[in-house]
């Protein structure tokens, strides 16, 4: 049985990803300061799959830490989800982001290639296009300059891991996601914003549970069909199931170089007003939103070509917007 570390394993996608591999029948072992989401999810992780993970609490900004884990643990492969991921903030906060989500980076590779432990997959985002000047996306789209910290650490990252193969004989793979929604059919995880969510779907959800007054929707004189910003909406086990394809892929010695990168959505671009019909859909009733203006950073379109991915992870979404939305619904009524 392959043993896998899952970094941020009890994070929206780590978890969902977790139990993905456990199906699969991998050996989880998870690494998570629970800077973002709550211990009970290792127990729900648990409740779904009837496997409860190994599951370490360290700070991967601690390098000792760090070394110990390898010291003490053998492992096969390594997911690396944990780091930090609101945009706005990491603008006020470039030092923490940088630190969470580059040295930790540092100290992982280190560690891995001081002990010949190959395998690594990285979280990366559609964030490192920008606004893209072709739609759909394809992975040979030129990189764009960062609108934030955050997207500059997913781009750096990308190259620390480029470098580091290309040096030292690992083998990595980066997903670039596009925008993960959605939560576990059997509404056992999901995700779990703290405070005002920034993202569409969890405030649509809060809006719809009377937590929010109202959602205010950033723009609509984009040019788009509706004038509203599309983008890539893909369910979150769609996209677990990404990586369990792209770590069968380096296990089973499948990867073209040392290196790659691919991009992982849907394909299709929905609007801000249609992710809100289509919720009003799943839901059943009317929600409040009102139409305001622009929010800084945002571009007007991205979604994905998924030809590569599709062909050479033999992966593809299975799962529509509305059963991704529907799940993120029955998740909030589920939340006390
Ligand atoms: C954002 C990040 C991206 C990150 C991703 C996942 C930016 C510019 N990009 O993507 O780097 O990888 O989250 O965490 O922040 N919207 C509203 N009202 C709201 C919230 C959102 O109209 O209250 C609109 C946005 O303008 C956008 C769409 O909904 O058009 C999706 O927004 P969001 O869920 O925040 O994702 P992105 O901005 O695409």
């Amino acid at each position: 049985m392959k043993k896998i570390l899952v970094t941020g394993g009890l994070g929206f996608i780590g978890s969902h990803t977790v139990v993905e591999l456990q199906n699969e029948g991998y050996e989880v072992l998870i690494i998570d300061n629970l800077s973002n989401t709550s211990i009970d999810v290792l127990d729900q992780i648990e409740s779904i799959t009837g496997i409860k993970p190994t599951y370490v609490n360290i700070d991967l900004r601690v390098q000792k830490d760090v070394k110990q884990f390898f010291d003490t643990h053998e492992v096969d492969g390594v997911i690396h989800f944990a780091a930090y991921k609101a945009v706005g903030e990491s603008v006020s906060k470039p030092l923490e982001y940088y630190q969470n989500n580059l040295n930790t980076l540092v100290y992982l590779l280190g560690e891995l290639t001081a002990r010949n432990i190959d395998n690594f997959i990285f979280s990366s985002s559609c964030t490192v296009y920008g606004q893209a000047d072709q739609l759909p996306i394809t992975e040979s789209a030129p990189v764009k300059p960062a609108e934030s910290p955050y997207g500059y650490s997913k781009q750096v990252g990308e190259i620390l891991i480029r470098d580091t193969c290309k040096a030292l004989g690992l083998n990595a793979i980066a997903l670039r996601y596009f925008n993960p929604i959605g939560a576990h059919p059997s509404i056992k995880i999901g995700e779990l914003p703290l405070g005002v969510p920034q993202n569409l779907i969890p405030f649509i959800t809060q809006t719809a549970a009377g937590m929010r007054k109202e959602l205010s929707v950033f723009g609509d004189d984009y040019p788009t069909v509706d004038g509203t910003a599309v983008r890539d909406y893909i369910h979150v086990v769609d996209l677990a199931k990404a990586h369990i394809a792209a770590l069968g892929r380096l296990l089973q010695k499948e990867n073209k170089t040392n290196y790659e990168f691919f991009n992982i959505g849907t394909g299709k671009g929905s609007s801000v007003l249609e992710v809100i019909k289509a919720f009003e859909k799943a839901s059943g009733f009317p929600l409040n939103y009102k139409i305001v203006g622009r929010r800084e950073g945002d571009i007007t379109a991205a979604y994905a070509d998924t030809t590569l991915a599709n062909k050479e992870l033999k992966w593809k979404t299975e799962l529509s917007l509305d059963e991704a939305l529907d799940s993120a619904w029955k998740w909030q009524q589920a939340q006390k």
